[in-house]
């Protein structure tokens, strides 16, 4: 293990990379492909911590998942919409916030049989209750610690109806942990969310032949009905525009950098970055677009740009670019002026709180920040120094403060680096193939 990595300033990016597989799909593949009827082949899976751990817990539950290797395609059996065992062991979701929501949806209507759920630390301290409320409207039993909104989970397996929901906040985990409840609910589940959220597990459930509609302004609301079977499928999962987004903003301010990143998902829920890099007048260029299992993807070619604008992020584009604030917040240290993020109240309950772990992390290094409570102001053409900084486990923080390094006179030192195995684990080898 390498847990303090050392990453020096100066130098420039170079060359051609392809990300690792789409987390979010990755999970749902394993998911949707285990209660399909038949086999789900899936090419592209990510191979990290987190996906791993909704393979582990769904091999608990009964499902013939054999061992994954990296770069290699995978079969899975499903086990029809009630073909879960009771497990005789716990599921731990370990970090992973998509793993343990998800389940908790697709398990709550798994008639008399009970589970509980665990993660790790950060991940017991998350909110569920934003996915165990509304599975209770439509019948769920779910108990846990502080009221049921915090892990351990225990779930008794229940009868669940069809509800209307409307969600307080624009969480893909949390509509899709209510879509999945109403696969096997009575009627007509219909989710409303506040403002539109990644839509993989609507795209998925549709290919597998879910009865699955796409209603209302900007499709905020979501109508499944149950009855029908899911048929399995081959999936082919693009590359993570979340991992890609490191490079794509690192080759933008580092000095005389070009690279092309291959092969990223584009799905219009996941692009907000793409509209923060256009405010910010970055250099670059999508190439080969196509369309592969009814999800778009294309290339990127970044090159380095002077003078970047300052930008601002708020409103309805925040669940387009949430995972990516960490590293824009490195991005608008060297913009010309001040940036702000703003409406970002859910960066606080992310693997860490975001807005203060970058925020505290960042200043290390000499970057300007004023934290707010529900974002970040950020005045910009920032000098950086080397610096001692931590990811406080997070994997997003621990890949911006490697890109920000670049950034900095000298050698920084990043400890508990390897929480990048959460969702990139050949994050540094890509860092060194790339700096030249
Ligand atoms: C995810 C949704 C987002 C995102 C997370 C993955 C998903 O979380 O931050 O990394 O796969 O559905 P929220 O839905 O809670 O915002």
């Amino acid at each position: 293990m390498h847990n303090v990595r050392t990453v020096r300033g100066g130098g420039n990016l170079q060359g051609i990379i392809r990300v690792p597989g789409d987390k979010s799909i990755s999970h749902r593949a394993l998911i949707i492909g285990s209660i399909a009827q038949g086999e789900t082949l899936i090419e592209g899976f990510l191979h990290s911590e987190d996906p791993l751990s909704t393979a582990e817990c769904l091999r608990k539950l009964g499902v013939n998942i054999p061992q994954i290797i990296e770069d290699e395609p995978l079969t899975i059996s499903g086990l029809g919409l009630e073909g879960f065992r009771e497990p005789k062991e716990i599921l731990n979701c370990g970090n992973s916030g998509t793993t343990m929501r998800l389940l908790m949806g697709l398990l709550a209507g798994q008639e008399g049989k009970n589970f509980i759920l665990t993660g790790d630390n950060s991940l017991n301290e998350r909110p569920m209750g934003r996915v165990s409320k509304p599975l209770s409207l439509m019948g769920g039993k779910i108990f846990g610690r502080v009221n049921g909104t915090k892990a351990p989970i225990s779930i008794v397996g229940n009868r669940l109806k069809g509800c209307l929901i409307g969600t307080p906040v624009a969480s893909a985990q949390v509509k899709s942990a209510i879509l999945l409840a109403g696969l096997n609910a009575n009627g007509t589940t219909s989710v409303i969310e506040p403002a539109s959220s990644r839509d993989h597990t609507e795209r998925m459930l549709k290919a597998f032949g879910a009865d699955i509609h796409i209603r209302g302004e900007f499709g905020r609301n979501i109508v499944i009905n149950s009855g029908k079977n899911l048929i399995g499928q081959k999936i082919l999962i693009p590359g993570d525009i979340s991992s890609a987004a490191f490079w794509m903003i690192a080759a933008s301010i580092v000095p005389n950098s070009e690279v092309l990143i291959r092969n990223i998902g584009l799905n219009p829920t996941r692009t907000g970055i793409l509209n923060i890099m256009d405010s910010m007048r970055c250099n670059y260029e999508i190439v080969d677009k196509s369309i592969i299992a009814g999800e778009p993807i294309g290339s990127i070619k970044v090159k380095t740009a002077n003078n970047l604008s300052p930008f601002i992020i708020e409103g309805d584009i925040l669940p387009k670019l949430i995972d990516e604030i960490p590293i824009l917040t490195v991005a608008a240290c060297f913009c010309s002026g001040v940036s702000e993020i703003r409406d970002a109240q859910e960066l606080r309950v992310k693997e860490t709180d975001r807005l203060k772990v970058m925020a505290r992390q960042l200043r290390k290094f000499g970057a300007k920040i004023l934290e707010k409570e529900d974002g970040l102001i950020i005045t910009g053409e920032s000098k950086f120094n080397s610096a001692e900084v931590d990811s406080e486990t997070d994997h997003r923080v621990s890949m911006s403060l490697a890109i920000a390094s670049l950034l900095a006179k000298g050698v920084s030192k990043i400890s508990r680096a390897d929480s990048s195995n959460v969702s990139y684990p050949t994050f540094w080898d890509d860092l060194n193939k790339l700096t030249k």
